[in-house]
């Protein structure tokens, strides 16, 4: 005779409950009066152990910023000058800036006879510009702003405008000279928090490899006023010598330098980098002209491959 065994009751466990009544008794289980697993005194101890461990976390965590904290004034970098990793060496920069979807370009590339194609150049510049044309407009409404000038010099705290509206022709008015295909180009030295210039401020000893022109316009000063002599000179040549043949006269707006009454930058509020506005009055059409603008002091080094105290950009106006 075949026992027949019954399969249901053999693999069934009597203590095993079914699935679906498990499931609820963990949940909670009336019987122990076990919450997921645990009595509440059980819960009780667990959650203590954690709210004090989490505790001690946030309370490491938070000695750990305020430590931080200590070090760090919101105005002052921590690593400053040879410390930094920008270094003591700043950059000089050019505006307008070509187009964004070649970061690589420095050409500056118009038609002065159509305002559809020079109006990219104008409109870059003049948005480059607004700050400098609401000066003051800061949380404390500019109270530590100043006309400065070679005689009266900035106290500590306060910075100096930009006035860049009386620059004419290099203002929006103006079309910045695009419309008449004598373009201006800005220039702007980065900010070096505390760098101090070491100004050309001597006719003697001035660099061999320094311009002709920006010599004897030194030498002029030295005559007239030598406190103006203070400056970050700046110069902007043609590069190779048909470049020199087609840049034609350039004039700097409103003068060859950044004085040197904007530095140190120490990060007051308000300040604004000084600019040299660039007026190439005629240049050469449809010719590319490479340009190279350096500035000079004792403590800019050139190097053009870093873009360290000069900068490189192309001209080509049709
Ligand atoms: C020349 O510049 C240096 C700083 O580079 C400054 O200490 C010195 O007073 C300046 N000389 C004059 C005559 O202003
Ligand atoms: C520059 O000015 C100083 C004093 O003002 C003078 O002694 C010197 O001769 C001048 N240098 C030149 C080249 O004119």
């Amino acid at each position: 005779m075949v026992v027949k065994r019954d399969l249901v009751t053999e693999s069934m466990n009597p203590y095993e409950k079914p699935p679906s009544q498990s499931v609820k008794s963990f949940i909670y289980n009336p019987e122990t009066r076990a919450f997921m697993g645990r009595t509440a005194s059980s819960w009780g101890k667990i959650g203590l152990f954690y709210l004090i461990f989490y505790g001690v976390l946030a309370a490491l965590v938070a000695i750990c910023f305020w430590g931080f904290f200590q070090t760090i004034d919101p105005r002052r970098p921590k690593w400053q000058l040879d410390r930094s990793i920008i270094g003591t060496n700043p950059g000089l920069g050019f505006r307008p800036m070509p187009y964004e979807d070649n970061v690589e370009s420095t050409l500056i590339w118009f038609k002065g006879s159509d305002r559809e194609n020079y109006n990219y150049w104008v409109n870059s510049l003049t948005t480059f510009l607004e700050d400098y044309k609401k000066p003051g407009n800061t949380p404390d409404r500019g109270t530590n702003i100043k006309i400065c000038d070679y005689k009266s010099l900035p106290n500590p705290g306060q910075v100096c405008v930009v006035e860049v509206r009386q620059w004419d022709p290099c203002t929006q008015e103006s079309y910045f000279g695009y419309h008449k295909s004598s373009p201006c180009v800005f220039l702007k030295l980065n900010k070096i928090f505390g760098w101090r210039p070491e100004f050309y401020n001597d006719t003697a000893g001035l660099p061999d490899n320094m311009p002709r022109s920006l010599k004897d316009h030194i030498s002029h000063l030295n005559a007239t006023d030598s406190r103006q002599l203070n400056t970050i000179w700046v110069s902007c040549e043609g590069e190779n010598p048909a470049d020199q043949e087609h840049i034609g006269p350039i004039r700097y707006i409103p003068r060859q330098g950044f004085p040197g009454y904007y530095y140190p930058f120490e990060n007051s509020q308000g300040y604004l980098s000084p600019l040299v506005a660039i007026h190439f009055e005629r240049p050469k059409t449809g010719i590319l002209i490479n340009v190279e603008c350096k500035a000079w002091a004792r403590n800019i080094i050139h190097n053009r491959h870093d873009k360290l105290g000069s900068v490189h950009f192309e001209l080509l106006i049709d």
